[in-house]
């Protein structure tokens, strides 16, 4: 057992940043920290760390705790193996009083795996740099390719001696278990049950998981025989799961949260060539066409990663669908590909550290355009391929979340393809359509943004989290209210430029109607305004704004609610059905009903307001005259009701 006085100076040292710090990107706000939530897929940070505090809470899926728990959580530890990685990272010395032999062989059964992976690492190292062979063969092969020292001292690399059994003869003499060495798979157990070497005769290249400790192993062999295959790799085991590590991370991490960008190559020699360029921030996905974890991992540190390709087409082109899967994490992802041929490493050392540096800042592309590209070059002049094209390059954009950015790929893709905007809009909001409604109907509903069931009970985060929501009731009457509004800016958006062909209008144009009507309604949401009074300076001038003059607006709110609005369009409608048990017609069949049914229905909202307030005023008037006043105001203002609700009782069913 960890003594009492450990545990104390454990948890007074670790500091709740930085031991979260290590698997999530945390931003700053206000005096704390936020950042995606690590135990629930999110793309919105709802995820504090109060630093004050020294504890996490998730306001999305309700886990919370301090740098302890957070550890136990996030890596599987028990109690005890959380104390003990946080005494390894701040070197704290742990007092432990004896315990029985069972729970000693529990605990200490994966640190044994942990413990003989770093006495092989250290045996091929020694052996590298300190027999003969190693010097001979494995020093002068890495010097050969051009490896500096420094970087393969950094990199722990090594020799694996080209003997039967060197390994585990080492091993043995210093009393590690056999069971270990099959477990972590450095050894391998013959039909005649005698263990030999996985790896012999291979320059090695240790595996550290991202904190440091080593957990498997890339053996690369230094012949040009094609039967001979050029890695043998560790197999997977308690400590090594290929699919969320990522090559060089625990080298990388500090650089790439520093650059805020991650750069990603495929092999152990483009991550030593690339580092050796001065370029830290680089990891390899090391075989494995790359995994959903190890984007996530990334996305702990940054939320921008630059691949660096080999300049091999077929090889590039496979590759590009998988690169989607980064896109709908979120993250931005930017593209070097290097001159047939060469890959990150051979290129380094082709150039020059200083060269390559240079090259990769200036040949950067962003995903999308790139593969766009590429699709283009190799369709050439065939109509028919090209119009292929444009189906995945929108299915690329349609798998950012981020509508803004999504826009602006729109406007460049638009260009590149020589397609206008609105052609490649109408198949993005085809796409985002089929995939919403798809996911609505696949997950259960969510509960309301509003007074979340998670908050906490007492001001746990009264500094800084959402601690200003709203009670429920009032909540739902601002959510009502901004719903109506942006309904109203929705029709606006959808109907602007159709004619208002019913009698009264005088056949003038739906925005023109909508505009006019709102004269004498403010909107509470400042965003809404912005849009209502755009358009109305615009009508003012003489002009009919077009639905991209908001699409594609400087005003990034603007454009982000207009796409939202314009990109599913019955998702509103649907909720205002299941809120107001409104039935609106399959509307551009009836625009009529739905442009008056949303005005009448804001206006109305308007009107209630008006008329309990000027109730107030009534009470509250002591003077008889100006009661008078009021009475009569009050009086016109129910009429004007009536009329709004006679309208919406006869033209839309409730
Ligand atoms: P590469 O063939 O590009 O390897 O494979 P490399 O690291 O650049 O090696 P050099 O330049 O030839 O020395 C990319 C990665 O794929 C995995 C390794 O992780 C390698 O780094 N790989 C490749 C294997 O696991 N097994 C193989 O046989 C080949
Ligand atoms: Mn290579």
């Amino acid at each position: 057992m960890i003594t009492a006085e450990t545990i104390e100076k454990i948890k007074e040292t670790a500091r709740i940043e930085e031991v979260v710090g290590d698997f999530v990107h945390l931003k700053k706000r206000g005096s704390s920290l936020i950042g995606n939530c690590p135990f629930h897929g999110e793309k919105t940070p709802s995820f504090h760390v109060s630093v004050n505090k020294g504890i996490y809470k998730c306001f999305g899926c309700g886990v919370a705790g301090d740098s302890v728990r957070f550890v136990m959580d996030h890596e599987k530890y028990t109690y005890p193996e959380a104390l003990k990685y946080l005494a390894n990272k701040y070197n704290i010395e742990v007092e432990e009083t004896v315990e029985s032999k069972e729970q000693l062989e529990l605990n200490s059964a994966r640190e044994s795996l942990y413990i003989v992976s770093q006495f092989a690492a250290n045996f091929f190292e020694e052996q590298l740099w300190n027999s003969d062979d190693g010097r001979a063969i494995g020093l002068s092969y890495f010097k050969e390719r051009g490896f500096r020292e420094d970087i393969i001292k950094k990199f722990n690399l090594g020799y694996s001696p080209d003997v039967w059994d060197a390994l585990t003869q080492e091993a043995a003499k210093n009393q590690h278990a056999e069971e270990y060495l099959e477990k972590t798979g450095l050894s391998i157990r013959n039909d005649k049950g005698k263990l030999y070497d996985r790896f012999r005769g291979r320059v090695m290249f240790p595996i550290h998981n991202f904190t440091g400790r080593v957990i498997g192993f890339g053996g690369r062999t230094l012949k040009t025989d094609k039967n001979v295959p050029k890695y043998v790799n560790s197999p997977e085991s308690d400590i090594y799961h290929k699919s969320n590590v990522l090559y060089g991370l625990y080298h990388a991490k500090k650089a790439i949260r520093d650059q805020d960008n991650c750069y990603l190559v495929e092999g152990y020699a483009d991550v030593l060539a690339v580092h050796q360029a001065y370029i830290e921030n680089v990891v390899a996905s090391s075989g494995t066409s790359l995994t959903i974890e190890q984007i996530k991992l990334i996305s702990r540190f940054t939320q921008n990663v630059t691949i660096l390709y080999d300049g091999d087409a077929a090889g590039i082109k496979a590759s590009l669908r998988g690169l989607d899967m980064i896109l709908e994490e979120g993250l931005n992802v930017k593209v070097v590909s290097f001159p047939d041929g060469d890959d990150p490493d051979s290129y380094m050392h082709k150039v020059g550290a200083g060269a390559f540096k240079t090259y990769i800042e200036e040949q950067r592309q962003d995903f999308i355009l790139y593969k766009a590209n590429i699709l283009l070059a190799e369709a050439g002049k065939d109509p028919i391929k090209r119009a292929g094209i444009i189906r995945d390059i929108v299915e690329s954009i349609a798998k950012i979340p981020d509508n803004i950015k999504a826009s602006v790929f729109v406007r460049e893709c638009s260009h590149l393809l020589e397609i206008e905007e609105r052609v490649l809009l109408t198949e993005l909001n085809a796409i985002k359509l089929a995939k919403s409604k798809k996911t609505a109907a696949a997950t259960a509903p969510k509960p309301s943004s509003f007074g979340h069931p998670d908050m906490p009970p007492d001001d746990l985060f009264a500094e800084d989290g959402p601690a200003a929501v709203p009670m429920p009731s009032a909540a739902e009457q601002i959510s009502s209210d901004i719903l109506q509004e942006n309904e109203i800016i929705r029709l606006l958006l959808t109907f602007g430029h159709e004619l208002a062909t019913w009698e009264q209008t005088d056949n003038m144009y739906v925005g023109s109607f909508i505009i006019q009507n709102l004269s004498d309604v403010t909107f509470e949401d400042s965003l809404c305004n912005r849009v209502i009074d755009y358009y109305r300076n615009e009508l003012e001038k003489g002009e009919l704004p077009t639905i991209n003059q908001f699409l594609r607006s400087e005003d990034g709110e603007i454009a982000n609610l207009a796409i939202t609005l314009t990109t599913s369009p019955y998702s509103l409608s649907e909720n205002w059905l299941n809120k107001h048990q409104i039935y609106v017609k399959d509307e551009s069949q009836n625009i009529k009903a739905a442009v008056l049914g949303g005005l009448y229905h804001l206006k109305k909202r308007k009107v209630d307001k008006m008329l309990t307030d000027l109730m107030n005023q009534i009470k509250e008037e002591k003077d008889v005259t100006n009661q008078d006043i009021l009475m009569g105001r009050y009086a016109q203002v129910k009429n004007v009701e009536r009329t709004i609700s006679k309208f919406l009782g006869s033209v839309i069913v409730k």
